[in-house]
């Protein structure tokens, strides 16, 4: 009976023909339709060195990891190199820090935008901090040129999460340009999907040379095989999902455009409502990308979880709105943080739900949404 789903995915003819030439081709690990998926996706936003991956966690893992090479120390001790990330994102963010290698030092968020809020980081920065990992919540950009000055003061790497951000742009300038890398998934619910897959993007050549590496067991490329360098692992993508990918960046600016105007319209539709709730909008001078429509209720007695089964009993799809990672989820319990120590990611994480804003909504969907917003929030 759903009716607005998180996501949606339709293959183009020409994903299948791509999918039957690669099966073909016998060469179905990393091949051509990978490199051709690599060049074509850096045109797309000026990113000069791209580095497909398995998935979005991969790009993450594999980001962090080439730190070893710049900045950090080989460590038994993960606490002996940190990276600054925001207490609210997509679990991966966290889960992707540790597995790399490193302690995560969260930093709490601002509720309306559900970004990193920049005047917490300085706080967290130590003589152990390798880097600040910036997510782009919802498609919308974090304040990239307040992140930028405190990592250059402290000599830090910027790494940009931009997993629900692609094709988004803050001041004008396409969003992973501003940081040292950016990572993207190509998950189902993403701008493309790939099936499962991510990449990670650079503009510098020193730091696209160690992500290739890592994305292939540490190895030193054109150097005898089995010559391994570096602790990596295999987080290679595959041609099957590289000749999908590929296909769907033929129409990326035509799903973006749709999913902009598709949480554009609603943004319009439910103005009336945002005495109730924040939802994602669009600051001056940027360009969010429509990855969701975000619903943040501005006091709990609006009851997030009515208003969550009043929606998925109307056929709407609905998430939570993460949580905070150290606070709100066991897999973080290790790290010994208490409850109320990050206030705002809390509150987002009791009192947020977001859902889907794909390419193949009607207006007639959309009108839908509105209409079950206002019955809700006009009936409490
Ligand atoms: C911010 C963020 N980072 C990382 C990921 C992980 O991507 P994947 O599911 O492709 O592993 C996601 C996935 O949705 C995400 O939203």
């Amino acid at each position: 009976m759903k009716r607005i789903k998180f996501g949606d995915v339709r293959l183009s003819k020409n994903a299948e023909d791509n999918l039957l030439t690669a099966v073909k081709n016998n060469w179905i690990t990393s091949g051509p339709f990978v490199k051709e998926f690599e060049k074509k996706w850096g045109e797309l936003f000026d990113y000069k060195y791209n580095i497909m991956v398995n998935s979005g966690t991969g790009a993450d893992i594999v980001a962090c990891k080439s730190l070893f090479d710049l900045n950090a120390k080989r460590s038994l001790n993960l606490s002996d190199n940190e990276i600054i990330a925001p207490a609210l994102a997509f679990v991966a963010v966290g889960t992707a820090i540790v597995d790399a290698g490193f302690k995560p030092v969260f930093v709490d968020i601002k509720r309306e935008t559900l970004n990193i809020d920049p005047d917490k980081i300085e706080d967290k920065i130590t003589p152990k901090t390798r880097a600040i990992l910036a997510v782009h919540t919802m498609g919308r950009p974090c304040e990239m040129d307040k992140i930028m000055e405190i990592a250059r003061k402290h000599n830090l790497y910027v790494i940009e999460d931009s997993c629900e951000a692609h094709g988004a742009k803050y001041k004008g300038k396409f969003i992973g340009n501003w940081g040292d890398m950016a990572t993207f998934s190509f998950y189902s619910a993403h701008l493309i999907c790939s099936g499962e897959g991510g990449v990670v993007s650079t503009n510098n050549e020193r730091i696209a040379y160690f992500l290739a590496s890592i994305k292939n067991h540490g190895r030193k490329p054109n150097d005898i095989y089995f010559q391994h360098d570096r602790i990596g692992g295999n987080y290679k993508m595959n041609d099957m999902e590289a000749a999908i990918g590929v296909a769907a960046i033929q129409d990326f600016w035509e799903t973006f455009r749709i999913r902009r105007e598709n949480v554009n319209y609603l943004i319009e539709k439910t103005k009336d409502l945002q005495k109730y709730a924040y939802f994602n909008l669009e600051d001056a001078g940027n360009e969010n990308c429509g990855h969701a429509f975000s619903v943040t209720l501005k006091d709990p007695k609006y009851n997030l979880s009515k208003l969550y089964s009043f929606l998925e009993q109307n056929g709407i799809e609905c998430k939570r709105n993460f949580g905070s990672m150290p606070t709100q989820h066991k897999a973080f319990e290790f790290l010994g943080h208490k409850l109320g120590e990050f206030p705002e990611s809390e509150y987002v994480g009791d009192n947020g739900l977001h859902f889907g804003i794909h390419r193949y909504l009607s207006r007639d969907d959309l009108d839908y949404a509105s209409e079950k917003l206002h019955e809700y929030f006009n009936n409490i």
